[in-house]
C-alpha cells in the first residue's frame, strides 16, 4: 500500500506538492453514514468498540478525500479512566456526575495504566494503521480544557467553578492540572506506541483565560507533555481555539505545527509563527458559502499561508454538524486543486 505522507512532510516544513488538509471532527454527526451507526450504539459504547471506531474513523477518508485521518474517540475518555463517572446526555454533552472541587475527590484520580485503562483506543490505533493509506492523528485534550470538564462537571459558559479554583485554590487547580499531565503523557505515548504518526492537542478552553493566566495556569502543563512526547519523534501539533491573544505562548510551547482558529488572519499569524508549520484555519461556517465564493475564499487562504513553513489546511475549528457533507468536499477538492495536485 502506498502511503500518502504529504500531510507528515507539511508538518516538519518539508516541500510537498500541494496542501494537505483534515477537518477537525470529520468524523462526526454531520455525515449520515455516522448517524447510522450512532443509531444502534451510544456514544461512550461506540468509543469503546474498536472495529465501529475504524469504520467511523475512515467514513471521511472515504467520503471527503482527506490527507490524514484522525483516531475516533473522545478527550474526555481518559479523565473517565482516572476513575470518574462519565455520561453524555443526548442534546447536553458530557456530564461528570461527581465534580472535582476538593482535596479528598483529587486524591482519589488514579493515574491510569492507558493499555489496561483504554486498551480499545490502542486497538483502534493498531487496526487502523493496517487499513488507512494516511497518516493517523492521535489526540488528548489539553490538560487546561480537560480540567474545566472536571471542575464544572461538563461544558460551561462562565467558566465560574474553574476560575474560582484558579484565585482561590490554587494549589488544588496545580494538584488536578499535574495529576491530568501525567495521565496525558502515559495515554499519548501510549498511542504513539500502538501506531499513531502525529498527536494533536486539544486546548478548546485556553481562549477564556488572561494571557497572564495561561501562561502560569495552563501553559507549563502543555509544555511538559510536548517535551514528554518528544522523544517519539513524531510531529505535535497544539490547537488553541480562541487562541489569537495566546499565539506567542502556542509557540513557546514547543509544538511543531501551531493550530490556528479562524479568528485570526493566517497571514498575520504566519509572521508571528516564525520557523513553525501553521494548520488551520477556515471559519467551519464559511463551508456554507456557495461553492465559487468558496473556493475564492480558500485560494486567498491558501494564498495567504504562503510563506508558511507548513502548512496544513484545517477549519478553525470543528465541523458544524449540520454542515451539508457535500459542502466539506468541495472545500477540500478545492483545497487540491488550487494548491496543485
Ligand atoms: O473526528 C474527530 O475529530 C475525532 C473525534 C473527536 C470527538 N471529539 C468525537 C465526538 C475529537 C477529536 C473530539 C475532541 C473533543 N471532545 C473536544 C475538543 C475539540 C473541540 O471541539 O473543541 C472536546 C471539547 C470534546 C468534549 C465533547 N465531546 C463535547 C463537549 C461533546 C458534546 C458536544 C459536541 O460538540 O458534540 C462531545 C461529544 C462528541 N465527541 C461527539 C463526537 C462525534 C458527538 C457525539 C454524538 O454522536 O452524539
Amino acid at each position: 500500500m502506498t502511503i500518502n505522507d504529504t500531510f507528515l512532510r507539511a508538518c516538519r516544513g518539508e516541500k510537498t506538492a500541494y496542501t494537505p488538509v483534515w477537518m477537525m471532527r470529520q468524523a462526526g454527526r454531520y455525515l449520515p453514514e455516522y448517524q447510522q451507526i450512532r443509531k444502534k450504539v451510544r456514544f461512550l459504547e461506540l468509543c469503546k468498540n474498536p472495529e465501529l471506531c475504524v469504520e467511523v474513523t475512515l467514513q471521511p477518508i472515504d467520503i471527503l478525500n482527506v490527507d490524514a485521518a484522525i483516531l475516533f474517540s473522545d478527550i474526555l475518555i481518559p479523565m473517565e479512566a482516572m476513575g470518574l463517572t462519565l455520561e453524555f446526555h443526548e442534546g447536553i454533552g458530557p456530564v461528570f456526575p461527581t465534580v472535582v472541587r476538593d482535596k479528598k475527590v483529587l486524591e482519589q484520580l488514579i493515574i491510569p495504566d492507558p493499555d489496561e485503562a483504554t486498551g480499545f483506543v490502542m486497538e483502534t490505533i493498531r487496526l487502523l494503521r493496517k487499513e488507512l493509506n494516511v497518516p493517523l492523528i492521535g489526540f488528548a485534550g489539553a490538560p487546561f480544557t480537560c480540567a474545566t470538564y472536571l471542575i464544572e462537571g461538563g461544558s460551561s459558559r462562565v467558566f465560574w467553578e474553574t476560575k474560582k479554583m484558579m484565585f482561590t485554590a490554587p494549589e488544588l487547580f496545580h494538584g488536578l492540572m499535574e495529576k491530568i499531565t501525567c495521565c496525558t503523557i502515559d495515554y499519548l505515548l501510549a498511542q504513539a506506541q500502538a501506531g499513531v504518526q502525529a498527536v494533536q492537542l486539544f486546548d478548546s478552553w485556553a481562549g477564556i483565560l488572561a494571557a497572564c493566566d495561561f501562561n502560569e495556569f495552563a501553559l507549563p502543563y502543555v509544555k511538559r507533555i510536548i517535551a514528554a512526547l518528544k522523544q517519539t519523534g513524531i510531529p505535535i501539533i497544539y490547537f488553541a481555539n480562541n487562541g489569537a491573544t495566546l499565539l506567542d505562548y502556542s509557540v513557546a510551547s514547543g509544538a511543531d505545527v501551531i493550530g490556528l482558529d479562524w479568528r485570526i488572519n493566517i497571514g498575520d499569524a504566519i509572521r508571528r509563527v516564525g520557523d513553525k508549520a501553521v494548520q488551520g484555519n477556515i471559519d467551519p461556517f464559511a463551508l456554507l458559502l456557495p461553492e465559487e465564493q468558496l473556493r475564492e475564499r480558500i485560494g486567498r487562504l491558501l494564498d495567504d499561508a504562503k510563506e508558511a513553513k507548513g502548512h496544513i489546511f484545517n477549519l478553525g475549528h470543528g465541523i458544524h454538524q449540520f454542515t451539508p457533507p457535500s459542502q466539506a468536499k468541495i472545500a477540500v477538492d478545492a483545497v487540491h486543486e488550487l494548491s496543485g495536485k
